[in-house]
């Protein structure tokens, strides 16, 4: 099954405050070239710019994203031919070769399949600012990418949602909606998201004793 990867990275960075991640460096390099190394491998590699930019890197397609990260990935999706789709947010560099393998096993199998990790803190409703009912951490997951689906299946997916006005973070949410399962794999916690300006302070960290597959 031919492999397609798509990178929405057409995100304004808001909470981040430093523009576009695409073009925000770590470790000396942008964010939009460690994930399109990360999938030097596949078949297939579609990226979503934020309006405006284009850029030119061989064997990677560039379109112009939509408002949100649904429609950026709905965008790529429509352009893509693999059979199988792995989806991959720009903000997460640290992508481990296991966890896209385990992610494209899954989704060959299973036709949608997500990477998690644990919850490692106590986990609680803030109500009004205090100390609210607890959760059952060892009951959650947070939820990262890359997730992998069946092309035919997400793009049935998103199609149902943008008809049912369903909006979502992520594309397993999308999959669920439709009654299809997604199966969970073993995600990497060094694959977490740049979010927030501290991020930056670990990911910088991480990129120096980070080793290249
Ligand atoms: N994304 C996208 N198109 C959008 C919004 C987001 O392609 N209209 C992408 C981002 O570039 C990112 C991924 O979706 O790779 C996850 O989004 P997030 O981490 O929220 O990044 P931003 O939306 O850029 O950041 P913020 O929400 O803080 O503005
Ligand atoms: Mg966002």
């Amino acid at each position: 099954m031919k492999v397609s990867v798509l990178l929405p990275a057409a995100g304004s960075g808001e909470r981040l405050g430093r523009g576009p991640k695409a073009w925000l460096e770590v470790g000396g390099r942008t964010l939009l070239d460690w994930a399109l190394a990360a999938f030097a491998w596949a078949d297939e590699r579609l990226v979503a710019l934020p309006a405006g930019y284009s850029l030119d890197h061989p064997g990677v397609r560039f379109l112009p994203g939509g408002r949100t990260r649904q429609e950026s990935v709905y965008t790529l999706l429509l352009e893509a031919r693999g059979e199988v789709v792995l989806v991959h947010d720009v903000a997460r560099p640290f992508l481990a070769p296991a966890v896209a393998q385990r992610v494209l096993q899954a989704a060959r199998r299973h036709g949608a399949a997500a990477p998690v990790v644990l919850v490692p803190d106590t986990l609680i409703q803030d109500v009004d600012g205090f100390y609210g009912p607890p959760a059952p951490r060892e009951a959650y997951r947070l939820v990262q990418t890359p997730q992998g689906f069946w092309r035919e299946l997400l793009l049935e997916a998103h199609r149902k949602a943008r008809q049912e006005g369903l909006e979502a973070t992520d594309d397993a949410q999308l999959v669920l909606a439709l009654g299809h399962p997604v199966a969970l794999v073993e995600g990497d916690r060094r694959a977490f998201k740049i979010t927030y300006p501290e991020d930056l302070l670990l990911a910088e960290g991480l990129a120096r004793v980070w080793q290249e597959p």
